[in-house]
This record gives structure tokens, C-alpha cells and sequence, in this order.
């Protein structure tokens, strides 16, 4: 771990000696939980918590739960998300939020979420415990749905909170043929109520959130922590190939109208324009409607993922791809439904708060790392009514949506002494 600077600091050493002590038995703490989350889970021998499903509310529960013996007014939303409020004296002060989300994706890591979740938490018990003065209210939400593991949309509970949420979603349906509707009813939810639990515009005055950086730059680096300057934008689509199902003992090859190798054509153009173009681009998922092996495939169905930091490029690519792929399908004689599924613009984090997040990271002696993110995180949704800013957490080679995810005590440690810095900085700023 790269320690403190001390002598950039004016307190005598044994002080930070102590402190780093204190720090890293919070980290210990936090890890406690963040193991304790994991080990709810829908399969016992991996983590998957999908939004809304028994195990998802279970999580959802043990953290309300714990928001509660930390003495937060909490309670979970009619989307599943958990609230948790420190109120100051003032009621008309306006609201920092403190957030990341529980849900996973499908045999996720223990720490994308969770991590900024349960720091989230740990930051406000220390606020609590030093009687801390606070001139606005604070509010911790763990977002219900930001991985999309079950409609294949992302930020449902970051949408709500932003009032941004998409009512054309309500009829959307997951694998088992469950709508959003139903799940948000079983949990308890009230559509007819989701949009009295947005955080009006007025009312917010700033978004934080700390997260894993899922990349490898600071690993490589050798620095635990890193400044977000900006999160990239994201298409996502859900394409159909349809060609004629046949045997594959008989149809001779010339003949074929054949939905997969049209399909395979279409992932490689989306390799290859990506790495021309120096953006990130996936297929992740692929389907092929009643796949046997002596039949050639009729119908399949594809997921696409673009992601880039400049919307121009994003869309223009976006275009070229639909259009390429449309050339594909004429050429093999394919007919393609292509149903877009998400569009997010690139998000910029703000730059006050950024200023306040820099002074804190060389206040706590580590280099100041920019970071743009390719992740999608809650902030883009909250970054339409709200200032936003991100600190980003070393995660170990980079690895992340992965079992192997993983985060080292030292750097929990130094990323909430930086976090104490920021919020206390954030208090002196707004005192001013
Ligand atoms: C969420 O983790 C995403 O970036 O897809
Ligand atoms: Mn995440
Ligand atoms: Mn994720």
C-alpha cells in the first residue's frame, strides 16, 4: 500500500500512526460486512443477488437492519431501494447522498456495490459518533438495480430516486416471464407511489459514491485511490436474427439461411470497430432459439454493450455498426429486428465537488490519479439532478464481475481517510 506522506502533514506522527490504526479497524469492520452481504445469496455456490428476488430483499433487509442499530431513520423504497437518513437541525437543509447499490451481476465479486455501500455507512456512524455538526441532511441509499442482471436495464432504483424513472419499463419481462410490475408489487412496492420517492431537484445537494474501479490502472500504479473525472455513455440493443431453421444433415451449405453464422459475422464487425476506434464494444449474450445439434439455426438473439467518454463518437459508431449489420443480413438473405434497450449519455462529475475530492486525496499523501470510468454507475442517473462525484477504490489486477474481485484491507483503510477528509471538507465548504 502506498502509506500516508507524513511529513505533508502538520500533526505529530504518532497521531496518524494511531489514526491509520483506527482506520483500518473500521476497514476490518466494513470487510466483516461486506462478507456477511455476499454470503446472501440466490445460489450457494456463487453470488447472485438479482433485483428484487427473495435473496435480494434478504441483503436488502440485513442492510436496513443495520442502518437502523447505526441509528439512521430508514426504511426501503416502493423500488426496492434502502434509505437510510442522518438529519441535521435544519429541516429545510438540503441532502448529501452517499450511495452505491446490492444487486449483482451473475457470479459476481463481493465488493461492486457493496464496497461503497457499507463505507457508505461506516463514514455516517463516524459522522454520528463524533457528534458531528452537520449543516445539511445525509443520506445513505444502496441502489436496488444498477447491474440489470434481470430486466437487462440498468439504474431502476437510481432512476426513481432521480425522478427519472421509465414507466414503459413496468411491462418488461425477465427470463421467467415475471414483469417489473409484478417484481416491484412482491416486494412490497406501490408503483403509484415510486414517484414520491424521487429526491426533488431542489433538495439535493450532492451525490457521492465510492466504487471498485473494475480496471487496472491504479493496481498498476501502486495507488489506492483515484478521482473520477467522468463515466462513459452506453448503448445497449438486443438484436434478432431470423433465417430458416433446417436439417443439417440435408440443406447443402449454398442453400443455407443459417441465423448464427450471420450472427458471428456481426460479432467480429463489432470487434473490429471497436478496435479501430479505440472504444469498448461487447456481445456478452447470445441465444439460439431451440439449438440442437442436427438443426441449423433459425433464430438468434444477441445483446450488444457500447460504451465510450465522448457521445459524438458513441452514437456515430452506433450507426455504423446498426448499418454494417444490416449489410450483413441482406447479403446472407437474414431478416434482423434490432430493439434498442438503453441509451445513457456520458456523465461529467462536478467540478466543485472534484475540487474538494482532489484536496482530500493530497491532504491523505497519495498522488492524484484522473480516472474515466467504463463502468456505468448510479451517478450518470443521478448526475441529471445532481452534482455528482466518484472516488474510485484499487481492486486486486483490475479484475472485477468476477468471483477473483478483490480489495486489500490497507486500501479500504486509506480510501476513508480520504472519505473523511472529503465529507468534512464538504461541511467547512458549505459553512463558508
Ligand atoms: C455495470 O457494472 C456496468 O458497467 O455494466
Ligand atoms: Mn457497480
Ligand atoms: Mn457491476
Amino acid at each position: 500500500m502506498t502509506r500516508v506522506n507524513l511529513q505533508s502533514l502538520t500533526r505529530d506522527k504518532s497521531f496518524y500512526i494511531n489514526s491509520m490504526n483506527e482506520y483500518q479497524y473500521r476497514a476490518t469492520k466494513i470487510l466483516e460486512k461486506i462478507n456477511e452481504l455476499a454470503s446472501i445469496s440466490e445460489d450457494e455456490d456463487c453470488i447472485i443477488r438479482r433485483f428484487g428476488t427473495e435473496k435480494f430483499m434478504e441483503g436488502a433487509n440485513k442492510v436496513l437492519q443495520w442502518m437502523k442499530e447505526a441509528r439512521l431513520q430508514a426504511r426501503i423504497d416502493n423500488m426496492g431501494n434502502v434509505r437510510g437518513k442522518l438529519f441535521c437541525n435544519e429541516e429545510a437543509a438540503k441532502t448529501l447522498v452517499i450511495a452505491s447499490h446490492i444487486d449483482t451481476v451473475i457470479n459476481a465479486g463481493k465488493f461492486d456495490g457493496p464496497l461503497g455501500v457499507i463505507m457508505g455507512l461506516d463514514l455516517i456512524e463516524h459522522l454520528i459518533q463524533a457528534k458531528t455538526k452537520l449543516p445539511f441532511h445525509v443520506e445513505l441509499i444502496p441502489f436496488s438495480d444498477e447491474e440489470g442482471a434481470r430486466f437487462h436495464t440498468t439504474y431502476l432504483g437510481s432512476t426513481t430516486v432521480a425522478g427519472s424513472f421509465d414507466k414503459n419499463l413496468l411491462e418488461k419481462k425477465d427470463s421467467a416471464g415475471i414483469t417489473l410490475n409484478e417484481v416491484i408489487e412482491k416486494i412490497g412496492g406501490d408503483i403509484t407511489k415510486l414517484p414520491g420517492d424521487a429526491i426533488s431537484q431542489k433538495d439535493w445537494l450532492g451525490y457521492f459514491e465510492i466504487h471498485i474501479e473494475q480496471g487496472p490502472v491504479l493496481y498498476e500504479k501502486n495507488i489506492p485511490v483515484a478521482l473520477v473525472d467522468s463515466i462513459a455513455g452506453q448503448r445497449r440493443a438486443e438484436i434478432c436474427f431470423k433465417g430458416m431453421a433446417g436439417h443439417a444433415g440435408t440443406v447443402p451449405m449454398n442453400m443455407r439461411n443459417d441465423a448464427l453464422t450471420c450472427a458471428a459475422e456481426f460479432i467480429l464487425e463489432v470487434e473490429k470497430l471497436a478496435k479501430e476506434n479505440n472504444i469498448v464494444a461487447t456481445v456478452g449474450r447470445i441465444n439460439i432459439t431451440h439449438a440442437a445439434t442436427n438443426v441449423i439455426p433459425g433464430e438468434v438473439v444477441c445483446s450488444l454493450d457500447m460504451r465510450c467518454a465522448d457521445e459524438n463518437i458513441l452514437s456515430s459508431l452506433y450507426r455504423a455498426i446498426k448499418n454494417k449489420t444490416e449489410v450483413i443480413c441482406l447479403k446472407r438473405n437474414i431478416e434482423i429486428e434490432w430493439n434498442p434497450v438503453q441509451e445513457t449519455k456520458p456523465a461529467v462529475c462536478d467540478k466543485n465537488m472534484k475540487e474538494l475530492l482532489t484536496e482530500s486525496i493530497k491532504d491523505a499523501g497519495y498522488e492524484l490519479v484522473h480516472l474515466v470510468s467504463g463502468a456505468g454507475h448510479d451517478a450518470v442517473a443521478i448526475s441529471k439532478v445532481s452534482p455528482v462525484a466518484m472516488l474510485f477504490v484499487r481492486c486486486f489486477k483490475g479484475i472485477s464481475h468476477n468471483p477473483l474481485e478483490n480489495v486489500e484491507l490497507n486500501d479500504i483503510a486509506a480510501a476513508i481517510l480520504v472519505c473523511d477528509n472529503f465529507i468534512q471538507r464538504m461541511i467547512n465548504h458549505h459553512n463558508r
